[in-house]
C-alpha cells in the first residue's frame, strides 16, 4: 500500500528559481527513504511538497491511495522542516510538544501521555519547562523533532533531523527512528550527508543540482556508486572510500566494517 505517491512535481519560487523540476516518487507504507543531494538540490522543497506544506506548480501528491488533500490526513502525517523555529513558538518546550496532539483534540490526559513518552524517548525532560528560544541549536532541533513525534504519525517526513545534534543525542534519535520504523512508521529523511543515509534509509532518491531525481535505488547501490555520488558533488561515506576496490562486499557503516574485520575479512579482490 502506498503512503505517498507524487507525479510530475514541479515548484518554482516567486523569484523564478526552479527548485523541483518534474519529480515522480512513490513511497510505500513502512518504507525508509532518503532524499539525498547537495546543498540547493531541492530536497527541502520536495519534502515540503510531499508533506503538503506547499502547493506544487505542477503535478500532484496523493496520500494513502485515498486523497490529494493533505489537510484531511494531517493526523497521520507529520513534517519536520529544516527550520526548528517553525515548531517552537509557545512559552515552554512542553507546550510546543503538546501543541500538535492538542490540535487533534486528543484530550488532556492523552496529550500529557504523548509528551511524557516522547520526552522519555528523546531524553528531553530537562528542557520541558524552558522557553524554546533559550535552547541551544542542537536542543532546538531535538525539541522540534519531538513536537513532530507527539502527533504519533503513520508517515514522518524529516528534513535533516540530526544536523547540529551531538553524537550521543544523534544515537538516541537514530535509535528512536529505528524503533518507529520497526513499529511500521514510514520515514522520509532529507539530508546532504551520505554518512547518515545507511542509518535512516533502505532506499535513496538522489537529487542533482537541477532539482531532478538523477538516480534512485537501494541505499547500498547508490552509496557504493562513488562516481555517481561525485557527479552530484557528494562525497561517498568514508568506509565506502576505504573499502572500495579492496573487498567485494563494501560496508556502508563503521559497525558493518568492524563486522567484516572481526570476521577476518576484507577479502582481497582478485
Ligand atoms: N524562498 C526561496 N526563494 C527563492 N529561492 C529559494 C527559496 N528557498 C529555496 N530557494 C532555492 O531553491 C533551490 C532549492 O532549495 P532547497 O532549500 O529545497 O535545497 P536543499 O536541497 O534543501 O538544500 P540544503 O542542503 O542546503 O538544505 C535552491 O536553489 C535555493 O536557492
Ligand atoms: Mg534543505
Amino acid at each position: 500500500m502506498t503512503a505517498i505517491e507524487a507525479t510530475g512535481l514541479r515548484y518554482a519560487y516567486p523569484d523564478g528559481t526552479l527548485a523541483v523540476d518534474g519529480v515522480d516518487v512513490t513511497i510505500d507504507r513502512g518504507e525508509r527513504v532518503a532524499l539525498l543531494g547537495p546543498n540547493g538540490a531541492g530536497k527541502s522543497t520536495l519534502l515540503e511538497l510531499l508533506g503538503g506544506l506547499v502547493e506544487p506548480d505542477g503535478g500532484r501528491v496523493r496520500y494513502f491511495g485515498e486523497t490529494t488533500d493533505a489537510d484531511t490526513v494531517r493526523s497521520r502525517l507529520s513534517v519536520l522542516t529544516q527550520n526548528p523555529a517553525d515548531y517552537l513558538f509557545n512559552p515552554t518546550v512542553r507546550e510546543d510538544l503538546a501543541y500538535g496532539p492538542a490540535q487533534l483534540d486528543c484530550g488532556r490526559a492523552e496529550v500529557d501521555r504523548r509528551v511524557e513518552r516522547v520526552a522519555d524517548r528523546l531524553d528531553l525532560h530537562g528542557l520541558l519547562s524552558k522557553p524554546p528560544f533559550r535552547l541551544s541549536g542542537g536542543e532546538q532541533r531535538r525539541a522540534a523533532l519531538a513536537s513532530a513525534l507527539t502527533v504519533e504519525p503513520d508517515v514522518l517526513l524529516l528534513d535533516e533531523p540530526v544536523s547540529n545534534v551531538d553524537a550521543a543525542n544523534r544515537a538516541t534519535v537514530l535509535d528512536l527512528l529505528d524503533d518507529l520504523a520497526a513499529e511500521g512508521v514510514t520515514l522520509v529523511v532529507s539530508t546532504p550527508d551520505t554518512e547518515l543515509v545507511p542509518h535512516v534509509a533502505d532506499r535513496v532518491l538522489l537529487l542533482d543540482a537541477t532539482g531532478t531525481v538523477t538516480a534512485r535505488g537501494a541505499a547500498r547501490d547508490v552509496l557504493t556508486d562513488t562516481d555517481l555520488l561525485r557527479d552530484c558533488d557528494l562525497r561517498p561515506p568514508q568506509v565506502v572510500r576505504l573499502f572500495e576496490g579492496r573487498t567485494a562486499d563494501v560496508p556502508l557503516t563503521v559497525s558493518e566494517a568492524a563486522g567484516r574485520l572481526d570476521a577476518g575479512r576484507p577479502d582481497t579482490v582478485e
